[in-house]
C-alpha cells in the first residue's frame, strides 16, 4: 500500500534515503570501507571503453555514470539512449564493457542493445532493479539496485539507486586502474556512506519547493538548467516535470543556452536551475545572471554553501545539505523529483498513471 502516503510517487521519493543505503550497503565492505563488487568476467584494469545505453531516467543516471567512469576511473566512455545505440551500430573493440541500466529489466530497446553489444563481443554488466529480469538472464554481472518495487510509472528511487550502483562500479574501476588511491576511495566511499542522513535532510525543503511548484504551475513551458554532472539532474527535472504535470520543460546544459535558448528567456519561462557548490559553481552563476538580465524567473536549486550567493540573484533559492562534488547529483536529483510531483498535485493529474504511459515499455 501507500503507507498514508497521497500516491505511490510521494511513497516512493521518501523511500530515497533507505534505498540509498540499502544498495550501498551491498557494494561496500563496512569493515575496510572498501568497494567490493561481485567478480567480474573481465579485467576493469585493461578494458579498453565503456559503452552506456539506456533510456528515460535510466539514461540520465547513465550520464551522470559516464561523468563518473571517466573523471574517476579514466575510462574512454560512450553513451547513447538505447534507441539509438540498437542502430548506431557503432563499432566496438571486443572485450569492451557494454553497461545496461533499467529499473524493469525488460524495456525493449535496452534489451536489443544489450543483443547487440554481446554480438560484438563486449562484457555486459547490467545494473538493474528486477533481479529476476530478462535482461538479467541475458548479462554476465548484474548490479542490483536495491530500490525495491517501483509503482509509480515516474521513476524516483530507483535513480538515485542506479546512481549508487555506479558510483561504487567507478570507486572500484578506479582502484583497479591505479587512479584511485586507498586515501582517496575511503574520501569517495565516506561521501557515499553519509547521503542517506544527508538525503532525509532534503524533505526540511519542502516547503520551499512547494513555493516553486506554484511557479512552475502557471508556466506553460519551464527552462531547465545544469552544468556538468547536473546536467542530466536537469533532463531528469524537466522528464519528470513533462510526465507527471503535462507541462512543456527543457533541459539545456546552462552553457549552451547563449546559443539559441536564451532567445526564449522572458517572465512567462520560468528558470530551473541545479547549481552546487563546486567547480562549477560560478560558470552556472554568470549563465543565470545572463538570464536574469532577460528577464527570466530564476528558481534555483543549489546547496547551503552556494546559496548566499544565489539569493541575491534568484527568485526562489531551496538549499540542500552541501556535500561532496562526486555525491552532489544524487543528493540533487532528490529536489528536482519533488518539485514534479508538487507542480503534478496542483495541477490535479493522474501522478502515477501519467496518460499515455506504461511502466515497463516492452515494445519498441
Ligand atoms: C521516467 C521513466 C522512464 C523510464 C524508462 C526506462 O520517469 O519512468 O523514462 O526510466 O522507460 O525504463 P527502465 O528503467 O525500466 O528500463
Amino acid at each position: 500500500g501507500k503507507d498514508g502516503y497521497r500516491h505511490y510517487m510521494e511513497k516512493e521519493l521518501h523511500e530515497h534515503p533507505v534505498v540509498i543505503g540499502q544498495t550501498l550497503q551491498r557494494l561496500i565492505d563496512p569493515a575496510t570501507r572498501r568497494v567490493v563488487l561481485p567478480d567480474l568476467p573481465f579485467d576493469m584494469a585493461s578494458v579498453p571503453r565503456a559503452v552506456i545505453t539506456a533510456c528515460g531516467s535510466a539514461f540520465y543516471a547513465g550520464m551522470i555514470g559516464r561523468y563518473w567512469l571517466e573523471s574517476v576511473a579514466r575510462i574512454p566512455v560512450d553513451i547513447d539512449v538505447a534507441s539509438e545505440m540498437r542502430y548506431r551500430d557503432p563499432p566496438l573493440t571486443p572485450g569492451g564493457m557494454g553497461l545496461l541500466i533499467s529499473q524493469s529489466g525488460e524495456t525493449a530497446d535496452t534489451l536489443a542493445a544489450l543483443r547487440g553489444m554481446r554480438a560484438h563481443r563486449q562484457h555486459i554488466v547490467s545494473v538493474l532493479n528486477v533481479e529476476q529480469s530478462t535482461m538479467a538472464r541475458e548479462s554476465d554481472v548484474v548490479l542490483g539496485t536495491a530500490a525495491g518495487p517501483e509503482i509509480s510509472v515516474a521513476s524516483t528511487k530507483a535513480f538515485t539507486a542506479q546512481l549508487s550502483v555506479l558510483a561504487c562500479l567507478a570507486i572500484a574501476a578506479g582502484r583497479q586502474r591505479g587512479v584511485v588511491s586507498p586515501d582517496q576511495e575511503q574520501a569517495l566511499v565516506a561521501s557515499l556512506l553519509d547521503l542517506p542522513s544527508r538525503a532525509g535532510e532534503v524533505f526540511d525543503q519542502a516547503d520551499a519547493i512547494r513555493r516553486m511548484a506554484a511557479v512552475i504551475a502557471g508556466a506553460r513551458d519551464v527552462l531547465y538548467l545544469g552544468r556538468g554532472s547536473s546536467f542530466p539532474v536537469a533532463l531528469e527535472g524537466a522528464l519528470k516535470l513533462k510526465e507527471v504535470s503535462y507541462i512543456h520543460a527543457e533541459a539545456y546544459a546552462a552553457g549552451e543556452m547563449k546559443h539559441g535558448p536564451i532567445s526564449l528567456i522572458d517572465q512567462t519561462v520560468p528558470i530551473v536551475a541545479t547549481v552546487p557548490s563546486g567547480r562549477l559553481f560560478e560558470k552556472t552563476l554568470s549563465n543565470l545572471q545572463e538570464a536574469r538580465a532577460r528577464g527570466g524567473r530564476l528558481l534555483v536549486f543549489t546547496d547551503t554553501q552556494g546559496a548566499e550567493r544565489l539569493r541575491g540573484i534568484a527568485e526562489i533559492v531551496v538549499a540542500i545539505p552541501t556535500v561532496d562534488e562526486f555525491t552532489a547529483p544524487v543528493l540533487q536529483t532528490i529536489p528536482v523529483q519533488m518539485l514534479a510531483y508538487e507542480v503534478a498535485l496542483l495541477k490535479g493529474t493522474d501522478v502515477d498513471q501519467p496518460r499515455n504511459l506504461a511502466k515497463s515499455v516492452t515494445v519498441e
